[in-house]
C-alpha cells in the first residue's frame, strides 16, 4: 500500500499517543484492539509522519520521536518509536501559549519558518490540527496556511473550522477535504453519556436534567479558561442532540488538577422519568488517561480523509466528521454516523 502521509500542528500529548500508537500498531499489531483494523485497504502503520510545526523549547529542531517525550509532554511512554528523521519545526506563537503554559515552556529562540513551503516540501498530504484548545487564532492561522500548501486539514481541536460553512466552502473550492471539529474520544465521557441517553431514551425514558463535567491534568485542561465557553457550548450541543425532546443539559470541562498529570475525571449524572412517573438518577465517575484515548478514533479520521482523498472528494466530509468528532456540520445520533462512516469505508455513501 502506498503510505499515508501526515503531518503535524502541534507535537502535545495527543501527537505523541498518536505517533506511539502508529509504532504499537506495526510492533505489536495482532495484539493492538481496533475497530477497523483496515480502512480502504490501509492499516495504521501506513500513516507515515512526515512533518510537525511547534513553538516550544526542547521540541522545536529535535527529532520528532524524541519532541513527543519532551516536557511538558505527559503522556504515557506505551511504545519505542525510531528516530523518524523529521525535524520539529518552528512555527509562529499567535495565541499558542496560556496563562499556565507561559510559565512552563520557553519559546524556541529561532526563527519561524515558512509554514506553507515547509507543509509543501514535506509532500505531506494530510495535515493534523493538535494546537492547545484555546489557540483559535493560531488554529485558523494554520487553516490558511494547510489551504496554501494544499493539503487536507482534519482539526482535532475545539475552534469551529470543518463545521464552518465558510472554510468549508474554501475547502471545496480548493479540491480539498475538510474534517472536524473537536476529536471524540474512545471511551471519552462525550460517548458514554451520548451512549446512556440513547439506550434510556430507546426504553421511552424521559430524561429531566443531565450535566458532564470533568478535571484533567494536562496542559490541555490548563488551557480551560480560554477554551471552556467553546468547549461547553460543543459539548452541550452534541449531548442535546441525540434526545428528540428538550431536557436540561450542561456538558463542558471545568478546571485543572495539575497533580492529575495525564489523567482526567469525568462525572456523569442524568435523572428522569420511568414508567408510572417514577424517578431514578445514574453518577458515573470515568477516570481515564488522556492521550491514548484519542488515538483510534483518529486513525479512522486519517485513514478515512485518506480515502477521500483518493475519491477527489472536497469540503466538509460529513461521514468521517458525524462519527469521529464532537462538532461536525450536522450532529447525528452515535449508531447513526457509524453506519453513515462504515458505509462511506465501504464505498457506499
Ligand atoms: N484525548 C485527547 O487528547 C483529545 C481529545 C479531543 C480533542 N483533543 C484536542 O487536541 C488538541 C491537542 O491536545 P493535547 O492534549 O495534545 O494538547 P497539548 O497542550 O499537550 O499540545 C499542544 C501542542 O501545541 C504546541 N503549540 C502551541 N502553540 C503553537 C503554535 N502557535 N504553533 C505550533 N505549535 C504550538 C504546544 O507547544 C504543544 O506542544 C487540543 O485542542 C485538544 O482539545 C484532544
Amino acid at each position: 500500500m502506498p503510505k499515508i502521509r501526515v503531518g503535524l500542528i502541534g507535537v502535545g500529548n495527543c501527537a505523541s499517543a498518536l505517533i506511539q500508537g502508529v509504532h504499537y500498531c506495526r510492533g505489536e499489531g495482532g495484539r493492538v484492539k481496533l475497530r477497523y483494523p483496515e480502512i480502504g485497504g490501509f492499516r495504521p502503520e501506513d500513516i507515515e509522519f512526515v512533518c510537525a510545526f511547534d513553538i516550544a523549547e526542547g521540541k522545536v529542531g529535535k527529532d520528532l520521536s524524541k519532541a513527543i517525550f519532551a516536557a511538558p509532554n505527559n503522556a504515557p511512554k506505551f511504545a519505542d518509536v525510531p528516530n523518524l528523521g523529521v525535524e520539529v519545526l518552528k512555527g509562529p506563537v499567535l495565541d499558542g501559549l496560556n496563562e499556565y503554559t507561559k510559565k512552563i515552556v520557553r519559546v524556541d529562540p529561532r526563527p519561524e519558518v515558512d509554514v506553507a513551503d515547509k507543509i509543501r516540501e514535506s509532500g505531506a498530504e494530510i495535515m493534523v490540527n493538535l494546537l492547545p484548545g484555546g489557540a483559535q487564532r493560531a488554529s485558523l492561522w494554520y487553516a490558511d496556511k494547510i489551504l496554501e500548501a494544499g493539503c487536507a486539514f482534519i482539526n482535532a481541536t475545539p475552534t469551529i473550522i470543518a463545521s464552518d460553512p465558510s472554510w468549508d466552502d474554501r475547502f471545496r473550492k480548493a479540491g480539498l477535504p475538510l474534517i472536524g471539529d473537536d476529536l471524540m474520544d474512545q471511551v471519552g465521557a462525550t460517548f458514554i453519556h451520548k451512549a446512556i441517553l440513547e439506550a434510556l431514551n430507546s426504553r421511552g425514558v424521559q430524561i429531566l436534567e443531565t450535566y458532564q463535567l470533568d478535571v484533567g491534568g494536562g496542559t490541555e485542561s490548563a488551557d480551560i479558561e480560554r477554551a471552556w465557553g467553546t468547549k461547553r457550548a460543543i459539548k452541550t450541543k452534541t449531548i442535546e442532540a441525540v434526545l428528540p425532546y428538550r431536557a436540561a443539559v450542561v456538558a463542558g470541562s471545568t478546571d485543572f488538577v495539575d497533580f492529575l498529570g495525564s489523567r482526567r475525571d469525568s462525572y456523569i449524572w442524568v435523572s428522569g422519568e420511568y414508567f408510572g412517573g417514577a424517578r431514578f438518577e445514574i453518577e458515573i465517575r470515568l477516570n481515564t488517561l488522556d492521550a491514548p484515548n484519542a488515538v483510534p478514533i483518529l486513525l479512522d479520521a486519517i485513514r478515512g480523509t485518506k480515502l477521500a482523498l483518493l475519491r477527489g472528494e472536497s469540503g466538509h466530509i460529513l461521514p468521517i466528521s458525524a462519527y469521529a468528532f464532537k462538532h461536525p456540520a450536522k450532529i447525528l445520533p452515535i449508531h447513526e454516523a457509524e453506519k453513515l462512516f462504515e458505509e462511506y469505508i465501504s464505498g457506499k455513501a
